[in-house]
């Protein structure tokens, strides 16, 4: 029976992961999926998570399940990273998933059982994953204005007009920080019109938070979702503790619906851990487990800040590295937006052909859009990346 169903189509950003693996040549950049690098190209455990793997290992006394929406203090320490103390924690549910694309998967699931026609107003362009996910699940997706090619930067009033269109009944998918895959962010002001504007048309937001700390910082990477959790009557977060924590293959994400009130939340609360059992029955702990030590343990959380600090600082001093380099070799400013976007990723706004270009001629594989991972460059490789690029007449 299975002969009826479709081949699927590869996901591109995995696909270029196997493909950058097989290349031999020596001099090759993996500026593919969105995993941290430090210089060395090694993807580190962080100090703090492997101390607390150490304590684990000793003093964890059974694999039991937890409940179904995970370990409450997971949750707990997870709110409290993420929205500070903007919302009162008794209007927050929350489950923990395999992931932050667990989160988001069932975010999407939550939002069509409350409305079986919710459309979803996704930027463009957004993680492809995004789009996959509700593809898959038939909820009809809504393309916003975002990025804009010519400066690199937000296209702020394109974005408000398409968004001017959602309504009660849809959601609105914001990236929380770092945008994905443009590196293109909001500031608090566009935020703050955003939020008007969505009191206005009375539409959900969903923010996908997956970098908090990978930009600006651990605080002001939560700008924007603390304002839209403090201000709308409800809301959907999917956090990711992947990249932040550095646990990609533990699969930690929480999953956070907000509510005006207590009454609320528990209908969501329940909702949540009906989902959770439906998918994956308890998700994953070992990697929340983790994340709830670093978090509530002084030494371990200083230790782990102070590490996700040096790690989004020496991301920054490689953007401008870059961007400085590109203005030397091409004798103009059109690279300039390299160093003011933030987190992990820059669309670097090249063609697909010139993207194969760099790959075929220098070894520099990037996604197909032009999405790059400044994490996998270092102090070395950036100026054979610039040379690479202006070489590409990009
Ligand atoms: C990315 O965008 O590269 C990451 O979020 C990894 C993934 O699963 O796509």
């Amino acid at each position: 029976m299975f002969e009826t169903i479709k081949e699927q189509p590869a996901d591109k950003i995995l696909m270029l992961m196997q493909s950058f693996r097989e290349d031999p040549r020596d001099n090759k950049i993996d500026l593919g999926v969105g995993v941290y690098k430090d210089a060395t190209g090694n993807t580190p455990i962080m100090r703090a998570i492997k101390s607390a793997e150490q304590q684990l290992w000793q003093a964890e006394q059974t694999k039991a399940y937890t409940g179904l929406a995970g370990d409450p203090g997971f949750s707990d320490a997870m709110i409290a990273l993420v929205l500070g103390d903007t919302v009162p924690r008794e209007n927050v549910a929350a489950a923990a998933t395999p992931g932050g694309t667990g989160a988001v998967r069932q975010a999407f699931d939550m939002a069509r059982m409350a409305n079986p026609n919710v459309r979803v107003f996704v930027s463009d362009p957004t993680w492809p994953n995004h789009l996959s996910i509700l593809k898959f699940l038939g909820i009809e997706t809504v393309m916003y204005r975002y990025f804009d090619s010519e400066t690199g930067g937000v296209n702020f009033d394109g974005m408000m007009a398409d968004l001017a269109q959602a309504g009660k009944g849809d959601i609105v998918l914001l990236h929380g920080c770092c945008h994905n895959p443009t590196g293109a962010n909001l500031n608090v002001t566009q935020w703050q019109a955003v939020i008007d504007l969505l009191l206005d048309t009375g539409a959900t937001p969903m923010v996908d938070i997956a970098y908090q700390g990978f930009g600006d910082g651990l605080e002001d990477d939560a700008q924007g979702v603390r304002r839209v959790a403090a201000q709308v009557p409800e809301c959907l977060i999917a956090a990711s503790c992947s990249k932040n924590f550095g646990i990609y293959r533990e699969r930690t994400g929480l999953l956070m619906a907000v509510a005006q009130d207590a009454g609320a939340k528990k209908l969501n609360q329940g909702t949540l851990a009906y989902l959770n059992r439906q998918n994956f029955s308890f998700p994953p702990d070992h990697g929340a487990r983790l994340v709830t030590m670093v978090l509530t343990d002084d030494a371990l959380r200083a230790d782990w800040q102070a590490e996700l600090e040096e790690m989004r600082t020496g991301m920054l001093a490689l953007r401008e590295q870059l961007a400085g380099e590109l203005q030397r070799l091409s004798g103009s400013d059109r690279f300039g937006f390299l160093a003011q976007h933030r987190g992990m990723f820059s669309r670097l706004g090249a063609s697909p052909e010139q993207v194969e270009k760099l790959r075929a001629d220098s070894g520099v594989y990037m996604v197909g859009d032009s999405r790059m991972n400044i994490a996998g460059l270092n102090a070395q490789s950036v100026p054979l990346l610039a040379q690479a690029i202006i070489k590409a007449g990009i």
